[in-house]
């Protein structure tokens, strides 16, 4: 699929960008691209995102970023949200669609948790009544850097079949579905932990988080969304109609989820 190919599996976190500033004619690009979007995780939920250029940096180091180190980087984005239940899904959402828009783009980008949210917004002159939900470090790729992909997840690994822990027959579920399950597997999230598995029926599929001391609430609730935004995205293709995801819980099925195993949400096929 392309746009597994050529987006998702392209993408891969930069921590070394070149001093080359991000143009005007891009930034618009992303707004645009943010205004237009029609695949909305949640309804209802407001979002206000903003670009700041480099020069915040030293307003964000400490307050986001492994070990409260920012990266430095040529502009920053800040996903900001009323904090409504599943805010965090719906920011990491559409903070994927927009980052995987900066890899269509030729830019790189790096996310950076949040380490004191409300810090963050009043380093940036509290913007508005929202809840900074995420914060996302882009620009170009340093052309020097040694950078190397990391490792991540198997498609094996990640999923099971009908039931938690269930062994998955291929050839009866993927087939469309292999590249969305691709572009779960080829996620970003908080450390590379992944810590989440995908059940695969044959007509919906659901996310579930496994059990990880590491990763923060917030960080955990955004990993989610990203790994949802990244199905939806490489699905959509293979679909007449582009499937959504629901947080309404699983009634009629034993999915078999043991007592560390917390359901996310389902995503009909
Ligand atoms: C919620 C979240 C928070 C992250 N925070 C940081 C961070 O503070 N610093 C950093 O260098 N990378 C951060 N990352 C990037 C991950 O380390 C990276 O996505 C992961 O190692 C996988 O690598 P990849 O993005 O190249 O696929 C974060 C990613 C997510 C999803």
């Amino acid at each position: 699929m392309q746009y597994y190919e050529e987006i998702v599996k392209k993408r891969h976190s930069c921590r070394s960008f070149a001093k080359k500033k991000v143009g005007e004619d891009l930034l618009y690009k992303l707004l645009m691209y943010y205004d237009d979007r029609t695949r909305n995780l949640t309804e209802h939920i407001k979002t206000f995102i903003k670009f700041y250029d480099g020069s915040v940096w030293e307003k964000l180091n400490e307050h986001v970023g492994y070990n409260g180190h920012c990266i430095k980087a040529p502009a920053y984005m800040v996903v900001y949200s009323e904090e409504k239940g599943r805010y965090l899904e719906n920011a990491g959402f559409l903070a994927e669609g927009l980052t995987l828009k900066m890899t269509e783009l030729g830019l790189a980008a790096c996310w950076q948790t949040v380490n004191n949210a409300e810090a963050v917004k009043e380093a940036l002159g509290k913007e508005t009544d929202m809840v900074v939900a995420c914060v996302v470090a882009f620009g170009y790729k340093d052309p020097k850097s040694k950078e190397k992909p990391v490792k991540k997840i198997s498609l094996d690994e990640l999923t099971y079949g009908t039931k938690y822990g269930q062994d998955i027959d291929p050839h009866l579920f993927y087939r469309e579905l292999e590249d969305a399950l691709r572009a779960v597997a080829h996620s970003q999230s908080f450390l590379n932990l992944q810590p989440y598995r995908v059940i695969v029926d044959t007509d919906q599929i659901v996310l579930v988080g496994i059990h990880d001391e590491t990763t923060k609430e917030v960080d955990r609730h955004l990993n989610y969304g990203i790994a949802m935004f990244n199905f939806i995205c490489v699905a959509q293709a293979t679909r007449d109609v582009t499937p959504k995801w629901s947080f309404a819980p699983v009634t009629d099925r034993d999915l078999g989820l043991p007592a560390d195993v917390k359901y996310v949400a389902k995503c009909k096929l």
